[in-house]
């Protein structure tokens, strides 16, 4: 029996620009703040925007080591899909926000959030929902042992992408921090992997998310394993179905 991903539930940045990221999100690409999560003092920990019905952009204010470089860092884009790119362009170009056209794709769109990270906005014409979180495009030193965890270990199926290059692990001093797949069953995802070998992080509650399913209410809720490479990766049991 696998995991059963069903869906790429968000990917999460530390933001030395948190203002204006956050802006960026909202107003530039016209997505909508789900939830603010602080800790027992009162300390904003981390945001959510909605990119769709069960899909955020997770932010944290909190800065992060490197200069987010495209050469060190471990997040090469993102991707989203929307249903008309021209509406799209059109809201970026009235906003005043950088943005080019590809060239690789017809009508793709590549733009930057204020942190750096670069997002590609193709279009879909099969797209159900108008927008959508489609995949993260990882930078890795050895791409083929990458896509075996994440195929055979994972059996995750179209949300992520490798590209090869990196030259080293340069640790985690960027902006990007992870990918969260959305499982059904949590309990039975931590088991199918822990009998595949798969190390598990487990956290403590420090704020209460909303939209997780908690099986022990002294736990998160969520946890992480990590790829081959040192990328951390979320796993999350939505509380609704
Ligand atoms: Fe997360």
């Amino acid at each position: 029996m696998g995991i059963s991903i069903n869906t790429f539930g968000h990917i999460c940045f530390y933001c030395k620009h948190y203002k204006n990221t956050l802006a960026f999100y909202e107003e530039g690409l016209g997505f909508t703040r789900a939830c603010e999560l602080k800790d027992e003092d009162g300390m904003l920990r981390l945001t959510y925007v909605k990119v769709s019905e069960r899909q955020f952009i997770e932010l944290f204010p909190k800065g992060y080591t490197s200069d987010n470089d495209k050469k060190s860092r471990a997040l090469k884009e993102f991707v989203l899909y929307v249903s008309d790119t021209g509406k799209m362009e059109e809201r970026l170009k009235k906003r005043n926000i950088w943005y080019e056209e590809t060239g690789m794709v017809p009508k793709a769109i590549h733009t930057m959030d204020p942190e750096g990270n670069d997002i590609l906005i193709l279009k879909d014409s099969n797209q159900i929902n108008d927008i959508q979180l489609m995949k993260a495009v990882l930078n890795c030193k050895d791409a083929e042992k990458m896509t075996a965890f994440y195929r055979d270990a994972l059996e995750g199926d179209g949300y992520l992408e490798f590209a090869a290059g990196r030259n080293d692990f340069l640790g985690r001093g960027d902006s990007y921090r992870h990918v969260c797949f959305v499982v059904n069953d949590i309990l039975q995802a931590a088991g199918e992997l822990k009998r595949k070998g798969i190390q598990i992080k487990t956290g403590t509650a420090k704020c209460i998310n909303p939209y997780v399913f908690r099986p022990d209410p002294q736990k998160a809720g969520t946890f992480m394993v990590y790829d081959p490479e040192g990328n951390e990766i979320e796993f999350m049991q939505y509380r609704e179905g």
